[in-house]
């Protein structure tokens, strides 16, 4: 059972100022709208060739990342990019804050605005998670807290000018008015690590990845607000 019920889920935009709120819904308006617009471009010069026009047809595979393949692999929505970028583009890997990651991962994710995200309960996926939860409760830095200990117990409450929310990750990747752009959900990842002063995690550890996973379960009855507006 995950640790909040269905209905006490709240969105983080649930904890964003009126203002910024109305921000995120009109899409004139969102800061985001630029990396979408560019996404779009790189989409035509590099992917439509094989996925067509528009990434429409793709919703449903989307909407089932975070996967688990056969060995265990966490596969994120960038690793599923990376692959095709490396095997299909040959390319090296494009890296989680780089532009064309953040454009490209900006332009699928809102195709999956108002779905929810259908993670699979096979055996791989059940011992992932099972890693996951046991790195979300962990005490941790020297603040000694866990992600549970803010996110399922303070939420609601303010720390250093913030309201604390539940932590979800249904709106990533994100324009954050802090970081002047966009940026992924494991650049979140650290900024709550460093906030409690522990070791930081390069984007795209097997940790963060596990995180990830427990997170998406975790808010699976979340509908999804992507690309999200946060302070
Ligand atoms: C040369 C053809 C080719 C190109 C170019 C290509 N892809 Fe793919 N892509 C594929 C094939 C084939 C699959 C399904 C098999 C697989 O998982 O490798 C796939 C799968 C995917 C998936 C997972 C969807 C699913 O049905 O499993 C995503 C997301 C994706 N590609 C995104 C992209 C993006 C973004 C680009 C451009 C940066 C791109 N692809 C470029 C051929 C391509
Ligand atoms: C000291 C309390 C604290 C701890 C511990 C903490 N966070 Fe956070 N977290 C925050 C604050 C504050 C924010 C920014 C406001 C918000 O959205 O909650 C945040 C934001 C987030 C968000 C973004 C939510 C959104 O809607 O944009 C995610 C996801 C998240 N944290 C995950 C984690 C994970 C995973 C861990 C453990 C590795 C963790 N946090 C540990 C305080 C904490």
């Amino acid at each position: 059972m995950p640790p909040i019920g269905a209905n006490d889920l709240r969105s983080g935009s649930f904890y964003l100022s009126e203002s910024l709120r109305a921000q995120q819904a009109d899409s004139l308006q969102h800061p985001a709208g630029l990396s979408v617009d560019r996404g779009a471009v790189r989409w035509k010069n590099g992917c439509a060739q094989c996925h067509g026009e528009a990434p429409g047809n793709l919703r449903g595979a989307l909407a089932r990342l975070p996967r688990v393949d056969k060995r265990g692999a966490v596969i994120n929505l960038e690793a599923q990019v990376n692959q095709c970028v490396t095997q299909r583009l040959s390319q090296s890997p494009w890296g989680y804050e780089s532009a064309e990651m953040l454009e490209i991962t900006s332009l699928l994710v809102t195709y999956l605005a108002g779905l929810r995200r259908e993670i699979a309960l096979d055996e791989p996926t059940r011992g992932a998670l099972v890693n996951g939860e046991s790195l979300y409760r962990r005490r941790i830095g020297q603040l000694n807290l866990s992600c549970s200990d803010c996110h399922d117990r303070l939420y609601g409450r303010t720390l250093l000018n913030e309201v604390i929310s539940q932590g979800h990750s249904h709106a990533y990747p994100v324009y954050r008015l802090e970081w002047q752009s966009m940026g992924s959900l494991h650049r979140r990842f650290r900024s709550c690590l460093s906030g409690i002063r522990a070791q930081l995690q390069p984007q795209g550890s097997a940790d963060f990845l596990a995180l990830e996973l427990y997170l998406a379960w975790r808010g699976q009855d979340l509908s999804l607000e992507i690309p999200g507006l946060r302070r």
